[in-house]
């Protein structure tokens, strides 16, 4: 356990490095892994939950090699070169790495079984075992619909319609990669519009994809080559200090080269409308996917309502929307969150356990969740349980730079799946956030100067 106290920051000011793309760099892994010939991957994430598709790849046959200058080199095996790992698969925390991969190895002819952390083997995986199963390939008995799960893999796997129950990338992208190895053609219904990055990259990689609104279509025995991937900055993890800067009086922070795909940007687009002073500059195309420069100010939000559709777009940013609703002025207010109730841990109950905890007023119900904003941070005072989640560990480090009383979380370990500098960035912008060893080293002092110090 690795617990951090945030306390009360004067004025945030200066520039972040915000990390790779951690959806973008899963994918550039995985297509990189089944294709032909070399692909380079330039700015991938260097972080657990990506390391961990690294590894399962590794186990699987691929040459995946960090080459210690920024790029990222993917000796691929080819549509059906993965061979059967000798150990379990370790997914961590990952429930991306999880679920594509078992699309990925449901087309290929062997047997692997897949392992997580605790939160993860809390995780449902029914949503691809099922449409996997529909396919062709088989997983051993495990009623929960949990891990640990034994999948065995087939090269003739058949083609599927397939309406999506829920609205996800994840289960949508597991889907289209085994039928990259099916035969016929793979159709998609979406039930929202996610993340679109599968369909995008695997154009990069040669592949011929018709998407049309909420429909995919994907023939299967199509070869992918291998291409140079370019990864953005990670929305989701500007997301952090671009909540910080705001809730900052006087704050002037930049951000450069982050994703602003638009199935990304709910959160953003959201922050506009309470008043956030975000700026946008350099819009650009890089590697497919549009990037912009970010200049955030600190601004005076007001309360929001999020509309239910928003959802799929600002799916990970709850965590940290709820700590901006909390120090808005007003009620804020979000419904459809159901999934939040199954990413890395419950979001909906550990965000309203945590900020109730703060002292800021809230309802939660069963997908929605209403918080009552004065205009001013709640007091704070607290130790919050992270629950192996990176979102929810960063989101109160955040609230803690503005609450009167420090707040402290009890393992900040969990951060270092998706930010690995998150801690050192936000201090090098004014944050105070500190190990708990190093206040009982200096119980007086909190100072930044001081914390910098310490580090
Ligand atoms: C992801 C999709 C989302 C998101 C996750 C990453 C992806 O999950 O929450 O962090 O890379 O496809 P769902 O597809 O399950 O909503």
């Amino acid at each position: 356990m690795n617990s951090i106290i945030s306390s009360k920051s004067s004025s945030l000011q200066g520039h972040i490095r915000v990390p790779g793309d951690k959806s973008i760099s899963h994918r550039a892994l995985m297509f990189g892994a089944i294709s032909e010939g070399e692909t380079l991957v330039y700015g991938l994430l260097n972080s657990g939950d990506v390391l961990c598709t690294a590894n399962a790849l590794r186990a699987l046959g691929t040459k995946i090699t960090d080459r210690g200058d920024g790029v990222w080199s993917i000796q691929g095996v080819g549509s059906k070169g993965f061979k059967s790992p000798q150990n379990p698969l370790n997914m961590g925390n990952s429930g991306t790495s999880t679920r594509l991969l078992m699309g990925l190895v449901a087309g290929h002819d062997v047997t692997a079984t897949f392992i997580g952390d605790e939160s993860l083997s809390k995780r449902p995986m029914n949503r691809v075992v099922e449409p996997l199963r529909q396919m062709g390939a088989s997983f051993g008995d495990n009623e929960t619909g949990c891990l640990p799960l034994t999948l065995t893999g087939s090269k003739t796997l058949n083609a599927i319609t397939y309406k999506l129950p829920v609205a996800s990338a994840q289960v949508k992208s597991a889907l289209l990669l085994a039928g990259l190895n099916a035969k016929g053609t793979t159709h998609i219904t979406e039930l929202e519009l996610t993340r679109d990055y599968t369909e995008t990259m695997l154009g990069a990689f040669g592949v011929t994809i018709n998407t049309k609104g909420l429909e995919i279509a994907l023939e299967g025995g199509q070869f992918l080559e291998g291409c140079a991937i370019d990864v953005p900055a990670d929305p989701s993890s500007a997301a952090f200090p671009t909540v910080a800067a705001l809730l900052s009086e006087g704050a002037e922070v930049s951000l450069n080269n982050i994703g602003i795909n638009a199935r990304r940007f709910g959160l953003y687009e959201t922050l506009i409308e309470m008043g956030a002073d975000i700026t946008l500059k350099n819009k650009r195309t890089q590697g497919g996917e549009v990037v912009a420069d970010l200049i955030i100010k600190g601004s005076p939000l007001k309360g929001v309502n999020v509309p239910a559709n928003r959802v799929p777009s600002m799916i990970d940013e709850f965590p940290i929307f709820a700590v901006a609703a909390a120090c808005a002025d007003g009620i804020s207010m979000m419904s459809g969150l159901a999934e939040l109730r199954v990413k890395e841990s419950d979001r909906l109950a550990v965000m309203a356990k945590g900020l109730t905890q703060c002292g800021v007023q809230l309802e939660e119900g069963e997908d929605t969740l209403i918080i009552h904003g004065t205009g001013a941070p709640p007091r704070g005072g607290v130790t919050i349980e992270t629950a192996l989640d990176h979102r929810i560990a960063m989101s109160f480090l955040v609230l803690g730079t503005v609450t009167d009383d420090p707040i402290t979380i009890d393992d900040a370990s969990p951060i270092l799946t998706s930010f690995p500098n998150f801690i050192e960035s936000m201090n090098d912008i004014g944050a105070c956030f500190h190990t708990v060893e190093a206040q009982a080293i200096d119980p007086i002092d909190f100072s930044h100067e001081k914390i910098k110090h310490l580090r």
